[in-house]
């Protein structure tokens, strides 16, 4: 919207005249990292006061008005359901100090205070072409918004709002638009994916609205890989599980949030499945595709849990030996029914925990990693390495990063095969076999 509006992006926050904030309130950790960022930008007025400052996400859906208060320089707060109104707010204020700087260069450091945090029907249709112009090989498709689930820890209910799919249609055009600009791998995103459009659109031969949207996205000429995140053991049913044996694009690789390996605290989180239930599907998803990839979400530190139910999740991490796991020490969020539990166990249980639970998770991976050395994978090169921009980054079907040497011109954007000669932690080291690279040409 601003690029169609005659603005430039820009990564230097000293240059803009425009700073948005997009934000997170999964965890207390996010939202303080926001507000501490937003807190220190007041700087950048002091020598241009025309600057717009908003916060958009789940914390300015979930704070609202509230956040004038503690950050007096703010201009806009724009909620979930609301982004495509960003533009219009913030232009607004910038044509508005930029007249009035012509005669008055006196502007003060309070910011003007517009707050939209309204539900709006629909809404998740606007949603749409996070990138007008890209190089990147891969790209993110938010194919709904919202969740309809009531996770006892969890904030996004409040800040999402209800569940609500975008119509396949415009959902491939936007894929298929992308691919024009280059795209080669997808990333279909959701609260819970797999439970896409189960409220709007009917089942047809069987087959859920979800996997009627792989196949229609499947059938693009030029993509050549879909990924999705993240799926819930809630409506994981057999016609997904099958497409995996049919969709060759779809890559071997979910993330899978499994939160606790025991029922109990599944049961107290409000999971509606078993640990069994979802051991089951991870091994009906590696009989589809011997060669998946399964990571996952773990809470560690919920109230109430204890050294035995810990014990439960350590078992359950080595069975299914995680190709990676993400460990989050449990935060309490407003409004959150977990967050009025009485037995909320200290930081130092949690770190604890969390410490100890990465070990196992790091050696299981390191070891799944090791034993790619000396093979030969297929990865897309998605661009130069950050950290070395010498070297290309590239990623395996199951989302592994493997770094390569070469030249980018030739390789960014392609698909091809790899010798993994090399592994360190968690980066594998290739060299691109170029007969692939040649066949692909
Ligand atoms: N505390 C810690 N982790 C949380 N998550 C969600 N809510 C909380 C919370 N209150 C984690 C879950 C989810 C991931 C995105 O964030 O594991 O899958
Ligand atoms: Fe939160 Fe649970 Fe919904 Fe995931 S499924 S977004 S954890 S309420």
């Amino acid at each position: 919207m601003f690029t169609e509006g005659g603005y430039t992006v820009t990564k230097d926050e000293f240059k803009a005249d425009a700073i948005l904030v997009n934000t997170c309130s999964v965890r207390d950790q996010a939202e303080q990292k926001a507000l501490g960022k937003m807190g220190s930008m007041v700087q950048h007025r002091k020598k241009r006061p025309h600057v717009v400052y908003g916060f958009m996400g789940c914390m300015a859906q979930s704070r609202g008005q509230e956040l004038f208060q503690n950050v007096p320089h703010l201009d806009v707060v724009v909620g979930t359901q609301k982004y495509h109104k960003v533009f219009e707010y913030v232009d607004g204020i910038l044509q508005n100090r930029l007249e009035r700087r012509m005669d008055d260069l006196k502007l003060t450091y309070k910011g003007d205070h517009i707050c939209d945090i309204d539900e709006e029907k629909d809404s998740q249709n606007t949603i749409k072409d996070h990138v007008k112009e890209t190089t990147d090989p891969t790209a993110f498709v938010s194919i709904m918004q919202g969740c309809n689930m009531k996770c006892s820890y969890c904030i996004v209910p409040d800040t999402r709002g209800r569940e609500r799919g975008r119509p396949i249609q415009d959902i491939v055009e936007e894929c298929e638009s992308l691919v024009a600009r280059g795209v080669k791998e997808v990333t279909l995103l959701g609260q819970i994916v797999n439970l896409y459009g189960r409220t709007e659109f009917p089942k047809v031969d069987g087959k859920s609205p979800f996997v009627q949207l792989l196949e229609a996205v499947h059938a693009i000429e030029g993509l050549e890989r879909i990924r999705f995140t993240s799926p819930h053991p809630i409506g994981y049913r057999d016609d997904l599980v099958e497409a995996f044996t049919y969709l060759p694009k779809l890559c071997s690789h979910i993330h899978f949030p499994m939160q606790s390996g025991s029922d109990r605290i599944l049961k107290l989180m409000r999971r509606p499945y078993k640990n069994e239930k979802f051991i089951e599907i991870c091994k009906k998803m590696k009989a589809a595709r011997p060669d998946m990839a399964i990571t996952t979400d773990i809470i560690v530190g919920f109230p109430g849990e204890t050294e035995e139910d810990f014990e439960e999740t350590v078992k359950c991490v080595k069975e299914l030996e995680f190709d990676n796991c993400f460990v989050f020490r449990y935060s309490q969020r407003r409004n959150t029914p977990a967050a009025d539990m009485l037995d909320q166990l200290s930081e130092k249980v949690k770190e604890d925990r969390n410490q100890r639970l990465l070990a196992v998770v790091n050696e299981i991976a390191q070891r799944k990693n090791n034993a790619l050395v000396g093979t030969v994978q297929e990865v897309l090169c998605t661009g130069p390495s950050k950290n070395n921009p010498n070297t290309l980054n590239s990623r395996t079907p199951q989302n592994k990063i493997v770094i390569l040497e070469g030249n980018p011109d030739r390789l960014v954007g392609k698909v091809f095969k790899a010798k993994i000669h090399e592994c360190t932690g968690f980066t594998l080291y290739g060299t691109p076999i170029i007969e692939s690279l040649e066949e692909a040409e």
